[in-house]
């Protein structure tokens, strides 16, 4: 295995900061790590701390030089494992482009992942933030990952209750001794995807994003791949392109509160987009109260606010990790102190 020093990140994070990494290896397929992980070296190269696994970078600030050491995944492969009468099980690489999985598998005729279309990244991030976007969330049409255990070397296999799914969240985002009092954070390299895409392929357009589509259009029954080009369509006008614009996507959460807390704010702000729960509270869009505390178009150095959609922040050129998080806390205060929420980061930060 070759290890690559002192490795410009830049090209490897969609926010596009400028960042070395001090040592870093690209696995291409699962014996690679295990051969690493078996080697002299690697007590030496893991002594100061843990590895960091880096996927696609979608949903990354990297804040300084990397100092652990980075183990980019590029595994890539994608097959139909099983055909049923009831659905296809379909099996992706880590490294393999998410957009790109997702136009593939619509092209070989299994439906299910429309809705995801677009989404920046690669496959093995995609359990880790249980990507989500107008209606459907990783999680509804997971099957199982593999993973590599990044101490012991053991390779390992999780469903979906083991993967802890919730709302941009997973077992992944959680350190053992973190707040959920389990977790695989630092812990697990994901090696590969399963997906399950059922049968009879039931359209998901719930969305008003979507639903405007239908009324423009005059389709009212839309096939899926209809609905790829609709999402991309949607996407493409709101969210910059991270190839033009760097970006990692919506940066915050939207929160979530009491219809007690919702109500006060209401009260306030009549207009606040608002969405009740199943559980019944109530979410917020997060980017409405940042929009509403005047941020959109603003920013820090060379760290802003998009101007089509405040969730998102950009680098409008040469900005700094440093100068993302000082706009991100400058935001959470601003929010905080108008709506009394305290707005979560979406991204991982290094
Ligand atoms: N809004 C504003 N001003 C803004 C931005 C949004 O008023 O600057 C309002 C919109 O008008 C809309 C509402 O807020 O009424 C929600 O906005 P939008 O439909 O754009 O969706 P979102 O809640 O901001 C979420 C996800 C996106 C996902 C879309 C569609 C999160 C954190 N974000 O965004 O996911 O694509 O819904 O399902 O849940 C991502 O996670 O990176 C991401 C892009």
């Amino acid at each position: 295995m070759v290890v690559e020093n002192n490795v410009a990140l830049q090209p490897y994070n969609s926010f596009g900061i400028v960042a070395r990494a001090q040592r870093l290896v690209r696995v291409r397929q699962e014996a690679d790590l295990i051969e690493l992980m078996t080697s002299a070296n690697w007590p030496v190269l893991t002594r100061e701390a843990p590895p960091f696994v880096l996927g696609g970078g979608s949903n990354l600030v990297i804040t300084g030089d990397v100092k652990p050491l980075v183990i980019k995944m590029e595994i890539r492969g994608r097959r139909l494992i099983e055909e049923t009468d009831k659905g296809w099980l379909v099996e992706a690489g880590a490294g393999e482009s998410w957009h790109e999985t997702v136009r593939w598998t619509l092209e070989q005729g299994w439906p299910g992942l429309e809705n995801l279309a677009l989404i920046p990244g690669c496959v093995g991030a995609s359990p880790v933030q249980n990507i989500g976007a107008y209606g459907v969330e990783l999680q509804d049409r997971f099957s199982e990952l593999d993973a590599i255990d990044l101490q012991t070397g053991q390779a390992f296999t999780l469903n979906a209750a083991q993967c802890g799914f919730g709302y941009r969240d997973s077992v992944f985002k959680h350190t053992p001794a973190g707040d959920k009092g389990f977790g695989l954070a630092g812990r697990a390299a994901i090696t590969r995807v399963r997906f399950w895409l059922p049968k009879p392929w039931k359209p998901v357009l719930g969305y008003a994003d979507l639903e405007r589509k239908i009324a423009e259009t005059g389709i009212a029954h839309p096939d899926a791949q209809q609905i790829f080009d609709w999402i991309c369509a949607i996407r493409s006008a709101k969210l910059p392109d991270p190839a033009v614009i760097g970006n990692a996507g919506s940066f915050f959460k939207n929160p979530t509160v009491s219809e007690d807390q919702c109500a006060d704010i209401i009260a306030r702000d009549p207009k606040v987009v608002h969405y009740p729960m199943a559980d019944g509270s109530i979410k917020l869009a997060a980017g409405w109260l940042i929009d509403a505390c005047g941020w959109k178009g603003r920013g820090v150095g060379n760290a802003g606010v998009y101007e089509k959609q405040a969730l998102v922040l950009v680098n409008r050129g040469g900005a700094t990790g440093g100068e993302v998080m000082t706009l991100a806390k400058a935001i959470q205060t601003s929010v905080y102190e108008r709506f009394g929420i305290l707005l979560e980061p979406e991204p991982v930060v290094v």
